[in-house]
């Protein structure tokens, strides 16, 4: 509905040439501390699922976590965070993921979704995909049914949203900034 995302679009603050010029920073710190405007994202993002059996909700480090977190709680699923590489202490797997500039790498614990569980990816914002398709291969890869991948921003003109559907995934977004 019009209202809600134009309170979403209102919350969101954009630093013009952030962290370089040319870039539009799309900064959520503004709706996270916005109390309507942060439980309006969650409740918006997860009510397709409530009452549906999600076991677990992985979150991309670092601005997936937040989110992530809050969603887990409201749909009563687990929460497993997706890291990047070096900073999960048992045993890992790990995947190689596309950046603006070069690559970098991504873990999750190995034992963290089992097969067969039904599972949401949740981050901030999709650009180009890269990283979002990244944890798509990591949960697959150990079996996860990923049941949709959820992100308050999308930044239609970088093509992320296109590049999971091809991969078979639903995405579900909240409010779109053009031209980015
Ligand atoms: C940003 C954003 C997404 C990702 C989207 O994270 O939070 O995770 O980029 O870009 P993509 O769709 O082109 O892959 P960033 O890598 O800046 O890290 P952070 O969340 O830890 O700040
Ligand atoms: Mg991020």
């Amino acid at each position: 509905d019009q209202t809600l995302k134009q309170t979403l679009l209102d919350a969101i603050r954009t630093i013009p040439d952030y962290p370089k010029p040319g870039i539009q920073f799309r900064d959520i710190t503004t709706l996270l501390g916005n109390p309507k405007a942060f439980r309006r994202s969650v409740d918006e993002l997860v009510h397709p699922y409530a009452g549906t059996n999600i076991d677990q909700i992985a979150g991309i480090e670092a601005r997936g976590f937040i989110l992530g977190g809050a969603i887990a709680h409201q749909l009563s699923a687990g929460f497993v965070p997706i890291r990047k590489k070096g900073k999960l202490p048992y045993d890992t797997v790990r995947v190689a993921y596309s950046l603006e500039y070069g690559v970098d790498e991504m873990e999750m614990h190995k034992d963290a979704v089992s097969s067969g569980e039904k599972v949401i990816l949740v981050d901030d914002l999709i650009a180009t995909g890269g990283t979002a398709e990244g944890a798509v291969k990591l949960l697959r890869q150990m079996g996860a049914e990923i049941v949709a991948a959820c992100f308050v921003i999308d930044l239609p003109d970088l093509g992320g949203r296109k590049k999971l559907e091809d991969l078979g995934v639903t995405v579900r977004t909240l409010v779109e900034f053009e031209g980015d």
